[in-house]
């Protein structure tokens, strides 16, 4: 039997639904029930009727998917797939701004650890971050735990006051405004897509900014055929095909490790054994929820 007809017959089985974040491998996205951003994500995983959830991708998202359906048993294919970005921040550090701010907000990405949105008043995506704090009464916002993304909310909410957290995603920063003029040079034509965990300078050149549907929505309405793109290859996968005319370039190797652990054969594997269930303390999914629900009600 291949491969995909076991996950197929798995499925059925296990009563279960595969959900891909745009990043993991095309075979993975392929074989997968939805495919979408973070927020996209964690919104279809409330609208599952399946008993079963798959998530392929880091354990953010797992956790997620669990924090929102405590009744549904959420597997990940490999527990090692995490995010390094999802643990950068301080809980003594947010204790010392709720203290000094008593009007302060912790808005936390949903790239960040169930404790640490414990911790946090509201989640956001990269999606929806600009709109959520817009929104939000409150005059001082501690950002958490990515400092890029942090820095390109403040850029377009002048009227609030940020507290900036160290924390950022190794993959987006690695992207240069360097590397990506050095193929602007070549094809001056191509417009420059960036996804806001890059730098403030990559984000300067962009001609559009915006999370990973954000940019493949944005690529099937432009007239240009050349695109930059300035986040996780993976999305490619997606981009080709929707456009397979349009030619995707990038700005140096930009490769998440934890993402690309997802393989076809893990998904089987703990879809047949029903391994690696994503479990959170009561108290912590309790309180971790409530952002998360703040989130998608604002967002
Ligand atoms: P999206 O919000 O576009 O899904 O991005 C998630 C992510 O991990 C980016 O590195
Ligand atoms: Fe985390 Fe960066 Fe990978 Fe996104 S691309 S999951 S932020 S390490």
């Amino acid at each position: 039997m291949s491969i995909l007809d076991k996950i197929n017959q798995l499925k059925k089985e296990r009563n279960a639904v595969i959900l891909a974040h745009y990043y993991v491998r095309d075979e993975v996205q392929e074989i997968a029930d939805y495919v979408g951003d973070s927020f996209y994500l964690s919104k279809i995983a409330t609208q599952i009727q399946a008993e079963t959830i798959v998530f392929c991708g880091v354990s953010f998202m797992g956790e997620s998917a669990k924090i929102l359906n405590p009744e549904k048993t959420v597997i990940m294919p490999d527990m090692e797939a995490d995010c390094p970005m999802a643990h950068m921040a301080d809980i003594d550090k947010i204790n010392a701004a709720r203290e000094k701010y008593e009007d302060l907000a912790v808005v936390c990405y949903i790239n960040s650890t169930a404790l640490l949105k414990t911790y946090s008043d509201v989640c956001v995506t990269s999606s929806n971050a600009l709109k959520i704090v817009k929104a939000l009464p409150n005059q001082h916002i501690y950002f958490i735990p990515d400092e890029n993304l942090g820095r390109y909310v403040a850029s377009k909410v002048p009227d609030k006051h940020f507290i900036f957290n160290d924390g950022y995603c190794h993959v987006h920063k690695s992207i240069t405004a360097k590397n990506i003029q050095i193929v602007k040079d070549i094809h001056p034509k191509a417009e420059i897509l960036v996804h806001p965990e890059c730098t403030m300078d990559v984000i300067a050149m962009a001609d559009y900014v915006g999370s990973t549907s954000g940019i493949i929505h944005y690529v099937t309405e432009s007239r240009a055929k050349e695109f930059i793109v300035c986040t996780e290859m993976g999305v490619r996968y997606e981009l080709q095909l929707k456009k397979p005319k349009k030619l995707f370039l990038d700005a140096g190797q930009c490769y998440c490790s934890g993402m690309k652990l997802v393989t076809l054969e893990k998904v089987a594997e703990a879809l047949e054994q029903m391994k690696n269930v994503v479990e959170l303390e009561e108290e912590v999914r309790i309180q971790a929820r409530k952002p998360l629900k703040r989130m998608l009600e604002l967002g």
